[in-house]
């Protein structure tokens, strides 16, 4: 086992600092202890609150999860209504951080609050956070051992379990960056990888904010295979994908990155893969997490050369990737510091319009906005399978990036000072991650063919496309809508 400071790791804050602002927050925000009398209709915690909570916010928020403190019993929860009221309007709890009125919302991994679901939450703050008849309680949720693999349940025992050994964690000091390899044997013959899962310590979870497994071979393609942060601990290709893993031989790499939470403790990372079987290799093969750096241009280039962020102001940069081959977008991430507020991902399609939108416009769509970005969180949004974006080659990917060094930054620690890129969280990155499946050309048609289908049946079945429609071409999307082929080639 290796360690060694590598300072180009990105920085990540622990909850532990957040508890700390909490703890300050309530002492503002507490409620007086006695109920407020609500009008009848109010909703009450025993009954729809509860119920809310279960689904929404207890698999972080119980003894044993990633949250600070459970959420599970009135007398758990009364203290923090105020909190929960501002945190669901502002959509920082549950941590999904993308804009719900652009671009494409399914995503296999969605753990949004339904605008239903908030609203109670609000009228039930709003009203005095009422406990209500604990008779209407419904029975408390056994919540899994969070020491389990979480996909376990759903695809069996893992085929292959690697893990770092002990790793020391010191108890103060700075952010430091675990990287840390162990073997990996040589196999009979290329396999698939289906699903990949991280695991660690309870206390490990608390002070470990990302980790990310690469698998490198001495020959053949290497690269990041699946990362774990806060709230995310597992990548689930797909029934139909897999990441196409070499022979062999090499290494697998854990790049961690802790923030010391006051307590010493050895943590132990493991990594579990789940393949598909030899003799029923997946329809698509997708690529490990390609990573842009938005922060450097060209390769080579010295990296975040432009990243100049003056004091009270803002940046945006962007990056944009032109394919040369056509692909179907799985998965996107983004990774910034402090200062990143919002990243984006839009599609400028090739071929110019047939209808005059201006000079020499192509038409675009922005596929995703993570607006409310926040350091803490590193979510991977994975598309659900029909709501994966097909591009053809030509399209342009533009990637976006937002930084904000003003008051309105609560993470912005001095506004007073220039920002530029560097490693530490008080500094500027922006990376974006994404994990596509190359195509060829038949792919592309044989692919297009299967989706147009899928969203008729969505049609017929739900009558609407949904967001899913906006991951094929414009004129694709008139092929689907008019129900034939012509339709679209006048
Ligand atoms: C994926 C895990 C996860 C889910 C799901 C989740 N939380 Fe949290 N929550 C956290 C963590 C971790 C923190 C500590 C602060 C941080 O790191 O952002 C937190 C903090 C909070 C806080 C205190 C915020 C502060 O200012 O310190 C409130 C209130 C809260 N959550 C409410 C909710 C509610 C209500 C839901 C469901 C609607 C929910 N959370 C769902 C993980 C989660």
């Amino acid at each position: 086992m290796k360690q060694q400071l590598d300072q180009s790791q990105p920085v990540h804050l622990s909850p532990f600092r957040s508890q700390v602002l909490l703890t300050t927050l309530l002492t503002f925000f507490l409620l007086p202890a006695q109920v407020i009398h609500a009008a009848d209709s109010a909703p009450t915690f025993s009954n729809e609150v509860v119920r809310i909570l279960q689904q929404n916010c207890q698999s972080c928020h119980q003894p044993g999860g990633i949250a600070p403190m459970p959420l599970e019993t009135y007398q758990q929860t009364r203290p923090f209504a105020p909190l929960i009221k501002t945190n669901v309007i502002r959509r920082v709890m549950p941590p999904w951080h993308l804009d719900p009125t652009i671009g494409i919302q399914e995503y296999k991994n969605d753990f949004s609050l339904k605008d239903a679901d908030r609203e109670i939450l609000v009228a039930w703050v709003d009203a005095g956070a009422p406990e209500g008849d604990p008779a209407m309680l419904p029975a408390p949720v056994d919540w899994p051992n969070w020491l389990e693999w979480e996909l376990e349940p759903q695809l069996g025992t893992p085929d292959m379990v690697f893990e770092t050994g002990p790793i020391a964690v010191r108890a103060a000091g700075g952010d430091f960056w675990p990287d840390i390899d162990v073997p990996w044997p040589a196999l009979e013959n290329p396999r698939f990888l289906k699903a990949a899962e991280i695991r660690n310590t309870i206390k490990g979870r608390r002070a470990l904010h990302h980790n990310n497994v690469s698998l490198r071979l001495e020959e053949g393609p290497s690269g990041r295979v699946v990362g774990a942060g806060a709230g995310k601990r597992w990548d689930f290709f797909g029934e139909d994908t897999g990441i196409r893993f070499e022979v062999g031989p090499g290494l697998i790499n854990f790049g961690a990155h802790y923030f010391p939470i006051g307590e010493e403790f050895d943590d132990n990372i493991e990594v579990a893969f789940w393949f598909h079987p030899e003799d029923a290799p997946p329809t698509t093969e997708a690529s490990v997490e390609i990573h842009h750096l938005i922060d450097q241009f060209d390769e080579g280039q010295a990296r975040g050369r432009d990243i100049l962020i003056p004091p009270h102001g803002t940046q945006t940069m962007y990056r944009t990737w032109v394919l040369d081959q056509p692909i179907l977008l799985n998965s996107f991430r983004g990774h910034m510091h402090l200062h990143g507020i919002a990243m984006s991902i839009e599609i400028v399609w090739p071929g110019r319009v047939r209808d005059y939108y201006g000079p020499g416009a192509n038409r675009r769509d922005v596929v995703a906005s993570i607006n409310n970005y926040n350091h803490n969180w590193q979510t991977s949004f994975v598309f659900a399978d029909d709501a994966r974006p097909i591009l053809p080659a030509g399209t342009a990917i533009v990637m976006r990036t937002h930084f904000d060094n003003t008051e309105n930054n609560p993470l912005s620690i001095d506004p007073d000072q220039w920002v530029v890129f560097g490693g530490r969280s008080v500094d500027a990155m922006s990376h974006f991650h994404v994990s596509v499946t190359y195509l060829e050309e038949e792919g592309y048609d044989s692919m297009i063919k299967e989706r147009r289908q899928q969203l008729r049946e969505r049609m017929e079945r739900d009558g609407n496309y949904g967001t899913a429609i906006l991951s094929i071409h414009p004129d694709e999307r008139a092929i689907v809508e008019n129900g034939s082929e012509i339709a679209a080639q006048d």
